[in-house]
């Protein structure tokens, strides 16, 4: 199986190299952040709950995000392998995701992490803010406060994977299919 780690800052590319990556290799997308923003659209009481943290840029209880992330490697258990965007973001969401791939008898391949300038986030977020809808794309005080929380909570499971050999970081600066080569490099590289 191939079970990679997208990881980055917000507005880093994640979701938009998850869409080119899992056509190529196959791969089923879970993107943590598409699913809580599904469950606000379908009004949901967890929706709603996490809607209130979201707006405000700040990180959903580890709980309710490992526990999606359960269901969903049950729900697609015939899968080629799976993408991670936007989890694990805290070493506690990193243990658990160790522990939910060794009972499926698999494990992360690898993390690729993208790595683009802050002045540059800032610049593609306020951007997409403008039709987006998204409310924490609506103002550059909570896209530097998701930033802080970044830089707070998640950039240390670069490390926790750089302790298992499996932390690769490349440029997220380019063309859309630049960076998607540089992914596919460094997946294929690393392929078993
Ligand atoms: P989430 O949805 O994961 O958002 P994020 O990581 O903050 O950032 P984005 O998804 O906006 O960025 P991205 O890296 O996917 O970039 P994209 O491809 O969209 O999380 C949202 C919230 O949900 C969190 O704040 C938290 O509250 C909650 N949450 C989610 N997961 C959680 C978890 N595991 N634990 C706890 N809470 C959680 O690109 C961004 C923009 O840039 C787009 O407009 C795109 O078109 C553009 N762009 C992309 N590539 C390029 C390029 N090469 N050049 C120029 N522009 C580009
Ligand atoms: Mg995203």
């Amino acid at each position: 199986m191939l079970n990679l780690v997208l990881f980055g800052p917000p507005g880093a590319g994640k979701g938009t190299q998850s869409e080119l990556l899992i056509k190529k290799y196959e791969l089923k997308h879970l993107s943590t952040g598409d699913i809580l923003r599904g469950e606000i659209a379908a009004q949901t009481e967890l929706g709603m709950k996490a809607k209130q943290l979201m707006d405000k840029g700040m990180l959903v209880g580890d709980d309710v995000v490992i526990g999606m992330i359960r269901n969903l490697l049950k729900e697609h258990s015939g899968a080629k392998g799976f993408i991670f965007d936007g989890f694990p973001r805290t070493n506690e969401q990193a243990r658990a995701l160790d522990e939910l791939m060794m009972e499926v008898g698999s494990e992360i391949t690898q993390m690729v992490a993208l790595d683009v300038p802050e002045d540059e986030l800032i610049v593609r977020l306020l951007a997409r803010g403008k039709d987006s809808g998204r409310a924490d794309d609506s103002n550059p005080e909570i896209i530097k406060n998701r930033i802080k929380q970044y830089h707070l909570k998640t950039a240390p499971v670069a490390d926790y994977y750089n302790n298992q050999g499996k932390y690769h970081t490349i440029s997220g600066i380019g063309t859309v299919e630049e960076i998607f080569s540089r992914i596919c490099g460094q997946i294929d590289a690393v392929a078993k």
